[in-house]
């Protein structure tokens, strides 16, 4: 297993950079791909891999300019070297607007009717995954460990066998892998080319059973190639496919609950409750998110209960993200017109049914938030994991709680004690308000001790640690048929 570097390769980086007034700010990204890699690469020495270096190479969203200030102040990126790369403005938006987050993305998620198919996104998305390709052959050097992350580089893997043909390769899904008849929706050279790009890895691993699945289908319907026993059965060089669920650092949330700057944020949040029950929820704002689902089944909840009117609040952070699509913009807007709708048919003077906010929380606001919540309402449309409900449960020290979970949050595979619903059944959904508000406290504690166990057996680090021991599996079982 000798690994040199280890080099994560993925389009968003896991800081940004911008300017305040005449110093550089670093702001951390949002999302799981960057919080659950950087909380690994925080948490190397419990990993049972030492690489002499960690290399992040992505995709900036900042200047060059910025980025050479932010060096000369010798300020620390962490544990990790990062290696931003720049691309031009239209191969950018074509790609990351365009292809990634307007056609991949809502096709991946089961909204085929948000996909767009044009022609030059697929064009700019060729070019990015060239721009990442050519960058790493030439950091490329024997036994370092590249390893590819996510929907914005499906075509780097096959472009970097290319160039590096010895290299260990791995790969890395963070969302759903769709069904197939969703998948075959995309142009014909566009989903070969996926394909045949992510096959270029000696291990693809996804979140859970189902997505291997239906790659597997994929690859056996659109290419011809069959897959054995978690094998892809490419000639001389059969690909691994297997799963490894997306985790986080338990000890990290578990042990936030007696931080004092959580103590104190938790206090204040209490204050401002006066006795009143809690219901939480934080997203981006993303419409596979079911924010405006949710909003209806709070609104259903309300009409039922006027005995609760009064007595709840219901906090909705929703963080800002991908601002420039249009789908996403026109969503915003639709949240906020039914929260006033909502606010305006149920308020009172002294009450406020819906606390709305749009920004990002720290870490300490994030955890405040979790264990100050009767319960915590987590309900996407589709998700490839949601770390956000593993992180709720990791953080409840406390054993209090209840989690209303989305059935179709690849969370939803490990967290069966979850009130588990169908995130478009309204009363489905205010069914299990009421059913969460009136839990006894022995059963919240036996059911959240049950998922900590299971989140803390299987975190981040035995994640990455699992799909790096199995990438060195693959490798040499590819080296045995040669
Ligand atoms: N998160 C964040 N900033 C915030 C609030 C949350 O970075 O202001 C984190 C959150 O803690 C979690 C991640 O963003 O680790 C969201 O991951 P998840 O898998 O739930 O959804 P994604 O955003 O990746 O679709
Ligand atoms: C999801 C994706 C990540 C992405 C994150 C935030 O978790 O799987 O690849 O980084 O959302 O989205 P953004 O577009 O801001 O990178």
């Amino acid at each position: 297993n000798s690994m040199k570097r280890l080099f994560i390769i993925s389009n968003r980086l896991p800081i940004q950079l911008v300017r305040q007034e005449s110093t550089v700010q670093l702001l951390e990204s949002a999302g799981g791909l960057a919080t659950a890699l950087k909380s690994y690469l925080q948490a190397q020495d419990r990993s049972s891999f030492e690489p002499d270096e960690v290399v992040w190479v992505g995709n900036a969203d900042f200047s060059r300019e910025l980025w050479e200030e932010f060096q000369q102040s010798k300020r620390s990126t962490g544990t990790f070297k990062i290696e931003p790369l720049w691309l031009d403005d239209d191969v950018n938006d074509g790609f990351y607007n365009g292809l990634s987050n307007s056609t991949i993305w809502p096709l991946f998620h089961y909204f085929p009717s948000f996909a767009e198919f044009k022609e030059p996104n697929w064009q700019a998305y060729q070019q990015a995954n060239t721009v990442f390709a050519d960058r790493l052959a030439e950091l490329y050097q024997p036994d370092d460990v590249l390893w590819v992350q996510d929907y914005h580089l499906m075509l780097l893997p096959a472009m970097l066998r290319e160039r590096c043909p010895e290299a260990t390769i791995g790969f890395f899904l963070h969302i759903p892998f769709p069904s197939f008849e969703v998948y075959r929706m995309l142009p014909n050279r566009w989903r070969e080319g996926l394909l045949q790009g992510m096959l270029g890895a000696d291990l693809i691993g996804f979140h859970t059973n189902d997505y291997v699945q239906h790659f597997e289908k994929s690859v056996q319907r659109l290419l011809g190639i069959e897959s054995k026993l978690r094998f892809v059965q490419i000639p001389n060089r059969p690909v691994r496919v297997d799963l490894f669920p997306i985790s986080i650092d338990y000890e990290r949330f578990n042990s936030s609950y007696r931080l004092p700057g959580v103590m104190a944020e938790r206090e204040a949040i209490h204050q401002q409750l006066q006795g009143n029950k809690l219901l939480f929820s934080v997203d981006r704002l993303d419409y596979t998110k079911g924010v405006l689902n949710r909003l209806q089944g709070y609104e259903k909840f309300l009409e039922n209960h006027p005995e609760w009117h009064g007595k709840i609040n219901f906090v909705m952070v929703v963080v800002p993200s991908r601002s420039e699509i249009t789908s996403y913009g026109e969503r915003k807007q639709m949240i906020e017109e039914n929260i006033g709708r909502i606010n305006g048919r149920f308020a009172t003077v002294s009450w406020q049914p819906l606390v709305y906010q749009y920004r990002s929380l720290s870490f300490e606001q994030l955890c405040a938030y979790y264990t100050a919540c009767d319960v915590a309402l987590i309900t996407p449309i589709r998700d490839g994991m949601n770390l956000v409900a593993k992180e709720f449960i990791a953080s409840r020290q406390d054993e209090q709680g209840v989690l209303i979970l989305s059935e179709v949050a690849g969370a939803a595979a490990e967290l069966g004690e979850a009130l588990l619903i169908n995130p478009t059944d309204r009363v489905g959904m205010a069914l299990a308000i009421e059913e969460a508000l009136s839990m006894p406290v022995k059963t919240q504690a036996e059911r959240i001790k049950r998922m900590q166990t299971r989140i803390r057996e299987y975190d981040v680090v035995q994640w990455a640690d699992d799909f790096l021991t199995q990438l060195f599996n693959a490798k040499a079982q590819q080296n045995q048929w040669e």
